[in-house]
């Protein structure tokens, strides 16, 4: 047999009505925050997250498949959906339309890392992308969009964390007071860091040796870096989501994993997930698009992993709408019946209703234990005598009431 690659996963038909749940409520979100759905490859040039995400990222440097195709070119995986969005933001010139440009998009992407709970190779984001606006009103919608989500979701006791990294000007001088600060640790630091010293100081942060991690708690915060304009926007953040009642904590460690973030970034930390702690995160990108050849506009989104938020909801007890299952099953007697019994399954299909009938030649005995085995709501047995009356007893399953109902009205009766 050949099994399943490590770090993914199967979707059973048991099973898919809960991603179902958790999709249309992210459509539902999206709807009502003006979002439109974008759908972008599931591969790219390579040379797109190298740029875009950041090549100290261990997302770049670790973790991404990579491969040539036939004709010679790397192409990678997408690793996460930003990146991938904002080349088609830029690709067909949508920075000419309507400003913002805000979309939204449910994807798979993939991740070479060790898998565990919550923490797979192929895992599945809802995210938000606005692009063209920089007021601090856009980040506090887009969090809010976040939040409602997590909350129609009936997820309880997640988080929300804040941080600004501040903009290429005040993070020029918090990297020189990082660099200060490592330089006479880096000997105690892990190799990582140490190439991080060189490139990018505040990777050094998002550390988790444990050894690395004692050094970073003294570290300077950024918070107390940031220059006029930085700090204002990030204080009007977040007087927005308190305006609107939204609870949160400035947490300075806050970094991101990628290294497109400029200004504010979050998250939304969960202690019933394990240790992979985000369910979801986001934050501005300011110069994203412009680096990778776009025009200069600003952005911000986030994105929210549906397994965690599967895997959250579960290890909660957070509810969920039960499986829809047929409103009736038809049990035909003979083969004459049986053909009855598609003929109304069919019309009641039509009409949208979920009609379910013997695909295994069984008994009636049978028909009717398997009805109860899928959850049929209903069950009508059908052989010569109802058919020569043309109606049905239908028996409700969850109390065994039973009524006549003509074959004709059956549609009214079930709706
Ligand atoms: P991220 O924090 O790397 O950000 O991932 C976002 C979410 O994806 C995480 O909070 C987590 O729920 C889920 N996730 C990440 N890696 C895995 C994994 N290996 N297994 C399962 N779930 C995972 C981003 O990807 C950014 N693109 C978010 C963003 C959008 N920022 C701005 N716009």
């Amino acid at each position: 047999m050949i099994n399943i690659p490590k770090g993914t996963k199967d979707v059973l038909p048991s099973q898919s009505y809960k991603w179902q749940y958790i999709e249309d409520a992210a459509r539902d979100v999206a709807r009502v925050f003006n979002f439109k759905e974008v759908r972008t490859p599931v591969f790219e040039h390579t040379e797109l997250f190298l740029r875009g995400v950041g090549e100290t990222t261990d997302v770049v440097n670790k973790e991404m498949y990579t491969f040539e195709d036939k004709g010679g070119r790397s192409m990678t995986l997408k690793p996460e959906g930003t990146a991938g969005v904002a080349r088609m933001f830029i690709e067909n010139g949508l920075a000419n339309s309507p400003l913002p440009v805000k979309t939204y998009y449910i994807t798979p992407a993939f991740r070479y890392e060790r898998p565990q709970a919550g923490r797979l190779r192929e895992f599945h984001q809802f995210g938000f992308e606005a692009f063209g606006s920089a007021s601090p009103e856009t980040d506090a919608e887009v969090i809010f969009a976040a939040s409602s989500f997590l909350d129609r979701l009936g997820l309880k006791g997640v988080k929300l964390e804040l941080n600004s990294i501040g903009c290429p000007i005040c993070r020029n001088e918090y990297n020189t007071a990082l660099k200060k600060y490592f330089e006479p640790h880096l000997k105690d630091m892990c190799e990582t860091c140490r190439v991080r010293f060189e490139k990018n100081p505040l990777r050094m942060l998002d550390c988790k040796e444990e050894g690395c991690k004692k050094i970073t708690a003294g570290a300077p915060k950024i918070l107390d870096y940031l220059c006029e304009d930085c700090n204002n926007h990030f204080e009007s953040v977040k007087s927005l989501l308190s305006a609107q009642g939204l609870e949160f904590i400035v947490n300075p460690r806050i970094v991101r994993g990628l290294d497109y973030y400029t200004r504010t970034v979050f998250e939304f930390i969960s202690g019933d997930i394990g240790s992979q702690s985000a369910v979801c995160a986001g934050g501005r990108y300011d110069n994203l698009l412009k680096e990778l050849g776009g025009a200069d506009l600003p952005a911000i989104g986030f994105a929210a992993g549906i397994e965690r938020l599967l895997l959250l909801m579960e290890n909660t007890s957070a509810k969920m709408p039960d499986e829809q299952t047929p409103v009736i099953y038809l049990a035909g007697m003979d083969a004459r019946s049986r053909a009855e019994c598609f003929k109304i399954a069919t019309y009641l299909r039509g009409k949208g209703l979920c009609a379910e009938i013997d695909h295994m030649s069984r008994s009636v005995k049978a028909q009717m234990k398997y009805a109860d085995k899928i959850g049929a709501r209903n069950v009508a047995v059908i052989g010569e005598t109802e058919l020569e009356l043309g109606e049905v007893n239908v028996k409700r399953m969850s109390d065994g009431f039973t009524e006549k109902v003509k074959i004709q009205d059956l549609y009214t009766y079930l709706k």
